[in-house]
Protein backbone atom coordinates (compact mmCIF):
# COMPACT_ATOMS: atom_id res chain seq x y z
CA UNK A 1 0.00 0.00 0.00
CA UNK A 2 1.45 2.99 -0.96
CA UNK A 3 -0.34 6.22 1.25
CA UNK A 4 -0.10 10.00 -0.38
CA UNK A 5 -0.53 11.97 3.00
CA UNK A 6 -0.43 11.35 6.91
CA UNK A 7 -3.21 12.36 8.89
CA UNK A 8 -3.30 12.91 12.31
CA UNK A 9 -6.29 12.48 14.46
CA UNK A 10 -7.25 12.44 17.71
CA UNK A 11 -9.19 14.76 20.63
CA UNK A 12 -8.94 18.26 21.12
CA UNK A 13 -5.60 18.94 22.69
CA UNK A 14 -4.19 15.34 22.32
CA UNK A 15 -1.02 17.14 20.90
CA UNK A 16 -1.56 16.81 16.69
CA UNK A 17 -0.33 20.16 15.81
CA UNK A 18 2.48 19.94 17.70
CA UNK A 19 3.16 16.36 16.86
CA UNK A 20 2.50 16.76 13.53
CA UNK A 21 5.05 19.92 12.60
CA UNK A 22 8.27 18.14 14.14
CA UNK A 23 6.73 14.88 12.14
CA UNK A 24 6.82 16.80 9.04
CA UNK A 25 10.36 17.99 9.94
CA UNK A 26 11.89 14.74 10.62
CA UNK A 27 10.25 12.83 7.77
CA UNK A 28 11.17 15.87 5.46
CA UNK A 29 7.46 16.36 4.41
CA UNK A 30 5.19 19.39 4.38
CA UNK A 31 2.80 20.37 6.86
CA UNK A 32 -0.76 21.07 7.09
CA UNK A 33 -3.51 21.59 9.79
CA UNK A 34 -6.86 21.49 8.96
CA UNK A 35 -7.91 24.44 11.40
CA UNK A 36 -5.49 27.19 10.88
CA UNK A 37 -6.27 26.82 6.73
CA UNK A 38 -9.64 27.12 7.57
CA UNK A 39 -8.88 30.48 9.62
CA UNK A 40 -6.96 31.35 7.26
CA UNK A 41 -9.58 30.67 4.61
CA UNK A 42 -12.48 32.00 6.18
CA UNK A 43 -10.48 35.33 7.95
CA UNK A 44 -11.92 34.48 11.39
CA UNK A 45 -11.09 32.14 14.48
CA UNK A 46 -13.33 28.70 15.05
CA UNK A 47 -15.11 30.23 17.58
CA UNK A 48 -15.73 32.72 15.85
CA UNK A 49 -17.28 30.24 13.53
CA UNK A 50 -18.99 28.27 15.28
CA UNK A 51 -21.15 31.63 16.83
CA UNK A 52 -21.76 33.11 13.81
CA UNK A 53 -22.43 30.48 11.34
CA UNK A 54 -23.03 27.02 13.23
CA UNK A 55 -20.91 23.78 14.09
CA UNK A 56 -22.68 22.44 10.85
CA UNK A 57 -21.43 24.67 8.74
CA UNK A 58 -17.55 24.67 10.57
CA UNK A 59 -18.17 20.74 9.52
CA UNK A 60 -18.58 21.31 5.71
CA UNK A 61 -15.79 23.63 6.14
CA UNK A 62 -14.00 20.82 7.42
CA UNK A 63 -15.22 18.10 4.89
CA UNK A 64 -14.12 20.46 2.29
CA UNK A 65 -10.71 21.36 3.76
CA UNK A 66 -9.66 17.55 4.43
CA UNK A 67 -10.58 16.93 0.44
CA UNK A 68 -8.42 20.09 -0.86
CA UNK A 69 -5.46 18.68 1.35
CA UNK A 70 -5.41 14.90 0.75
CA UNK A 71 -5.87 15.84 -3.18
CA UNK A 72 -2.63 16.74 -2.81
CA UNK A 73 0.27 14.39 -1.53
CA UNK A 74 3.73 13.96 0.66
CA UNK A 75 2.37 16.23 3.57
CA UNK A 76 1.69 15.61 7.30
CA UNK A 77 -2.04 16.78 7.70
CA UNK A 78 -3.15 17.86 11.91
CA UNK A 79 -6.30 17.34 11.95
CA UNK A 80 -9.30 18.80 14.37
CA UNK A 81 -11.13 16.28 16.70
CA UNK A 82 -14.42 16.26 14.97
CA UNK A 83 -12.54 15.30 11.25
CA UNK A 84 -12.93 11.37 11.58
CA UNK A 85 -16.55 11.96 13.12
CA UNK A 86 -17.92 14.39 11.02
CA UNK A 87 -15.74 14.06 7.81
CA UNK A 88 -14.62 11.18 5.76
CA UNK A 89 -10.92 11.07 5.50
CA UNK A 90 -9.21 9.56 1.69
CA UNK A 91 -8.18 5.93 1.83
CA UNK A 92 -4.63 6.80 0.60
CA UNK A 93 -4.03 8.59 4.20
CA UNK A 94 -2.05 6.63 6.62
CA UNK A 95 -3.78 7.88 9.54
CA UNK A 96 -2.43 8.19 12.89
CA UNK A 97 -4.04 8.44 16.33
CA UNK A 98 -2.71 10.40 18.91
CA UNK A 99 -3.83 8.32 22.06
CA UNK A 100 -3.80 10.93 25.07
CA UNK A 101 -6.22 10.15 28.02
CA UNK A 102 -8.73 12.56 28.81
CA UNK A 103 -7.39 13.46 32.40
CA UNK A 104 -3.77 13.81 30.60
CA UNK A 105 -5.41 16.46 28.42
CA UNK A 106 -7.33 18.73 30.75
CA UNK A 107 -4.13 19.05 31.95
CA UNK A 108 -2.32 19.69 29.59
CA UNK A 109 -4.41 22.34 27.78
CA UNK A 110 -4.12 25.96 29.90
CA UNK A 111 -7.33 28.21 29.80
CA UNK A 112 -6.17 30.19 26.97
CA UNK A 113 -5.65 27.03 24.94
CA UNK A 114 -9.68 25.98 25.98
CA UNK A 115 -11.22 29.23 25.44
CA UNK A 116 -10.24 28.47 21.53
CA UNK A 117 -12.52 25.43 21.34
CA UNK A 118 -15.89 26.36 21.62
CA UNK A 119 -16.84 22.09 22.60
CA UNK A 120 -14.06 22.35 25.70
CA UNK A 121 -16.33 25.09 27.56
CA UNK A 122 -17.48 22.37 29.79
CA UNK A 123 -15.68 19.73 30.94
CA UNK A 124 -18.30 17.41 31.82
CA UNK A 125 -19.54 18.02 28.16
CA UNK A 126 -15.98 17.03 27.06
CA UNK A 127 -15.03 14.58 29.03
CA UNK A 128 -18.46 12.64 27.38
CA UNK A 129 -17.99 13.47 23.86
CA UNK A 130 -14.51 12.31 24.58
CA UNK A 131 -16.16 8.70 25.56
CA UNK A 132 -18.30 8.56 22.13
CA UNK A 133 -15.45 9.58 20.04
CA UNK A 134 -12.52 7.16 21.09
CA UNK A 135 -13.37 3.90 19.48
CA UNK A 136 -14.34 5.66 16.30
CA UNK A 137 -10.20 7.21 16.57
CA UNK A 138 -8.90 3.94 17.04
CA UNK A 139 -11.29 1.83 14.24
CA UNK A 140 -10.02 4.22 11.47
CA UNK A 141 -6.43 4.75 12.67
CA UNK A 142 -3.38 2.80 10.80
CA UNK A 143 -1.82 3.02 13.96
CA UNK A 144 -2.09 4.04 17.43
CA UNK A 145 0.40 5.72 19.53
CA UNK A 146 0.40 6.05 23.10
CA UNK A 147 0.31 10.06 23.35
CA UNK A 148 0.55 10.11 27.46
CA UNK A 149 3.87 11.47 27.65
CA UNK A 150 5.91 14.66 26.61
CA UNK A 151 6.64 13.95 22.35
CA UNK A 152 10.60 13.64 22.42
CA UNK A 153 9.22 10.11 24.61
CA UNK A 154 7.22 8.99 21.70
CA UNK A 155 7.88 10.76 18.65
CA UNK A 156 10.57 8.26 17.74
CA UNK A 157 7.48 5.62 17.86
CA UNK A 158 5.75 7.54 14.59
CA UNK A 159 8.87 8.15 12.81
CA UNK A 160 9.80 3.97 12.85
CA UNK A 161 6.27 3.05 12.27
CA UNK A 162 5.74 5.67 9.23
CA UNK A 163 9.30 4.85 7.59
CA UNK A 164 8.53 1.77 7.59
CA UNK A 165 5.27 2.61 5.07
CA UNK A 166 5.52 4.06 1.74
CA UNK A 167 4.43 7.46 1.99
CA UNK A 168 4.59 9.92 -1.12
C1 LIG B 1 -13.08 20.24 17.45
C2 LIG B 1 -11.71 20.29 17.61
C3 LIG B 1 -10.93 21.51 17.38
C4 LIG B 1 -11.62 22.40 16.35
C5 LIG B 1 -13.04 22.68 16.77
C6 LIG B 1 -13.87 21.40 16.95
C7 LIG B 1 -13.79 18.98 17.75
O1 LIG B 1 -9.62 21.19 16.92
O2 LIG B 1 -11.61 21.79 15.09
O3 LIG B 1 -13.00 23.41 17.95
O4 LIG B 1 -14.94 18.78 17.32
O5 LIG B 1 -13.17 18.10 18.41
P1 LIG B 1 -8.45 20.55 17.87
O6 LIG B 1 -8.68 19.07 17.88
O7 LIG B 1 -7.20 20.92 17.18
O8 LIG B 1 -8.60 21.15 19.20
Amino acid sequence: MVYDNIVLIGFMGSGKTSVGKILARRLYKDFADVDTVIEQEQGCSISEIFETKGEAYFRELEQKCINQLTAKKGQVIATGGGVPIHSTISDKSLIVYIDADFDVIVNRLSKRERAKRPLFDDEVKARALYDTRIETYKKLATFSVDANQTIPTFIHVIVDFVLDKRVL
